[in-house]
């Protein structure tokens, strides 16, 4: 028996990283997913891959998550193809380094609209098919940046902990509804939005070495935390804060 059993599942940014990642495992676990994103051809890639493993439970939908047009399209396709809704991943994202005085309004608010204003919008949209099956469950996935502060990254930062506020109110307002919200802060994992020209794994980890665990996540630890958050497993769970950081936002490694 899988873990989403019955379920139908929307990922934003399931092209690659932890989007994708997530649509595999929660396919291998039952759902029927619709994976969306902007990067259509690795989407569809990334979607074929699934429905020759589980014929029928995966469909891709191009969405921009800034346009209330492309969430209306998207939520309606997974309506049609699967019946409804009941987990809604607001996972895709994107980070732009500048500190604050090299940070234009223009760079600021491209980072909120995606991050931010993306999943608010995410949100919306899903409401009332969720409503209708009689609940359902919202993952935001954060970043330890909406946990803790890092030079360089005030837009990004400032998006990510906005979106901690965002889970929690809405979280009080869905409760009734029988939908829960809850905030997942990755920590450091190796995806397209980390990588380096160059490096190599070991690379990665040594950056990351004087935290407690001394290394970066795979996309797949993420997405079995996504998976506890998205299944009934966590049904008492809402308005909650859930760290996979490998420590890092326990505290400042040793000197
Ligand atoms: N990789 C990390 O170390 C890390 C750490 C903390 C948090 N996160 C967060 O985890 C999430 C996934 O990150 P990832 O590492 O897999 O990144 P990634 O760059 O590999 O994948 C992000 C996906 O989001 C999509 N996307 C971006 N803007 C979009 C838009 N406007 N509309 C639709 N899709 C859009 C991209 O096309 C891409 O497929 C992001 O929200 C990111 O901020 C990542």
């Amino acid at each position: 028996m899988g873990r989403l059993d019955g379920k139908v599942a929307v990922i934003t940014g399931a092209a690659r990283g932890m989007g994708a990642a997530e649509a595999r495992l929660f396919a291998d676990e039952g759902a029927r997913v619709l994976l969306a994103d902007r990067r259509d051809e690795e989407g569809r890639e990334v979607c074929a891959g699934i429905d020759r493993a589980h014929p029928g439970r995966a469909l891709y939908a191009h969405l921009d998550i800034r346009s209330e047009a492309d969430w209306a399209s998207a939520v309606e396709q997974a309506v049609q193809a699967f019946g409804g809704i009941d987990v809604l991943v607001n996972n895709a994202g994107i980070i732009r380094i500048a500190p604050l005085l090299e940070c234009s309004a223009e760079l600021f608010r491209q980072v909120v609209d995606t991050n931010l204003t993306g999943a608010f919008l995410g949100m919306r949209a899903v409401v009332e098919p969720m409503r209708e099956r009689g609940g359902g469950s919202i993952v935001n996935v954060s970043s330890v940046q909406g946990l803790e502060g890092r030079y360089g990254m005030p837009a990004y930062t400032a998006s990510k902990f906005g979106l901690r506020g965002l889970s929690k109110t809405s979280a009080i307002e869905l409760g009734p509804l029988g939908i829960r919200v809850n905030t997942l802060y990755p920590g450091p994992t190796k995806t397209a939005m980390t990588r380096r020209d160059g490096w190599t794994d070991p690379d990665y980890d040594r950056a990351y070495g004087g935290y407690p665990l001394g290394r970066m996540a795979d996309a797949d630890e993420l997405a079995r935390v996504a998976l506890f958050l998205a299944s009934d497993e966590s049904s008492f769970c809402t308005g909650g804060d859930f760290a996979a950081d490998g420590g890092v936002s326990a505290g400042k490694p040793r000197d």
